[in-house]
């Protein structure tokens, strides 16, 4: 198996096909800024043999930090932080892409008392600020050496919820159809095209699947999925309602998302969750992913890419205490429970 197959996307190229998805390291400071050790792992993954590198989500607006570890890119005060992870990420030719991202209610116990957004409470004076706020992080990542930004629109942060019907019952033209519980994230795509260039890539992560996996989620998905095509996005890497689960998977989460999804889309698909083995990858890129991305098993063995392509399996168990906030207090840096 060539994982090293180059992958050419709309104004990016992957140096082959294993991308380290975007996994935070929950060890910012509290006032958002990087710290050293995370610099390391960017290091560290600059020799990985990763076709690119999806950085943390990094927040774009005060009011929906997602959690009081998050990096962050809501004003030029971020600049320089940004600036050494992409020179770091970068050193050896793999692409860096910053995700950006806003955590909407997940603010609420994390932005220090700000009054935070959702999809039903957000004024059109808050849509546009929000938007106007993806673009100027963009601007901000462009500046600082990145490759490109993917929108993170997974997971249940601001986009993600703003994409289900179960958490956006708005009546305006940001609510009700697909088109319009998407609009939020059309705009901000817009804006940063504006002050970025046409030329400067931007990348969407989205869930595959709603939490019963419906065929009307599915109609939706699709529909927004050939949006994103037709607007110029590069690429959609597809996670889903139960993104990383415990223990060690026995295929991957989204293979038969990607397979149908594939069918009804041209739009460059990347899979993501809970690959595992060269038979995964296999199964994925069969399925029509042009891509496959990892979290875990980067954080268990960075040297992951070489393992695969010597047949072997990712050592990771699923424990997941990687969610658990770095101790860097002490000598002790324990990001992966299973890492030996
Ligand atoms: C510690 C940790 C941090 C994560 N941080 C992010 C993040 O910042 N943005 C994101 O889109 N997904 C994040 N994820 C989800 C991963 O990108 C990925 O979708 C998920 O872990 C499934 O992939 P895996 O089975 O290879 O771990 C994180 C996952 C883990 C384990």
């Amino acid at each position: 198996m060539n994982l090293h197959e180059h992958v050419v996307l709309r104004g990016i190229t992957l140096s082959g096909r294993v991308v380290r998805s975007a996994t935070e390291l929950f060890c910012s400071y509290p006032d958002g800024h990087v710290h050293p050790y995370e610099f390391s792992v960017y290091d560290e993954l600059s020799r990985s043999g990763a076709g690119m590198i999806l950085t943390a989500h990094t927040c774009v607006s005060p009011e929906g930090r997602s959690n009081v570890w998050q990096n962050a890119v809501w004003s030029d005060e971020y600049l320089a932080d940004a600036t050494k992870i992409a020179a770091a990420a970068q050193a050896h030719g793999i692409p860096c892409v910053m995700q950006l991202g806003h955590g909407g209610m997940k603010g609420e116990k994390n932005n220090g008392g700000l009054p935070f957004v959702t999809p039903d409470n957000a004024t059109e004076v808050d849509i546009r600020r929000i938007v106007k706020a993806f673009g100027a992080g963009a601007l901000r990542a462009k500046r600082a050496g990145f490759a490109g930004v993917q929108l993170h629109a997974a997971h249940l942060y601001l986009f993600s919820q703003w994409f289900y019907p179960e958490y956006n019952h708005r009546t305006d033209g940001y609510g009700s159809c697909a088109e319009n519980r998407f609009r939020i994230v059309r705009e901000s795509f817009e804006e940063i095209k504006a002050v970025c260039g046409g030329d400067f890539p931007v990348l969407l992560k989205i869930n595959g699947d709603d939490r019963e996996n419906t065929a009307a989620y599915h109609r939706d998905l699709v529909t927004v999925l050939n949006l994103c095509d037709a607007l110029g996005f590069s690429a959609a890497e597809i996670s889903g309602w139960d993104s990383a689960r415990h223990g060690v998977p026995s295929s991957p989460y989204f293979l038969d998302n990607i397979r149908l999804l594939h069918k009804e889309t041209s739009l460059p698909l990347i899979a993501v969750g809970g690959i595992r083995s060269g038979a995964d990858v296999d199964a994925l890129l069969s399925a029509g992913a042009c891509a496959i991305s990892m979290a875990r098993p980067f954080l268990q063995n960075p040297g992951i890419v070489s393992v695969l392509e010597r047949g072997g399996v990712s050592g990771c168990t699923g424990c997941c205490a990687c969610f658990r906030a770095l101790d860097v207090t002490g000598e002790r840096i324990v990001r992966c429970g299973c890492r030996k």
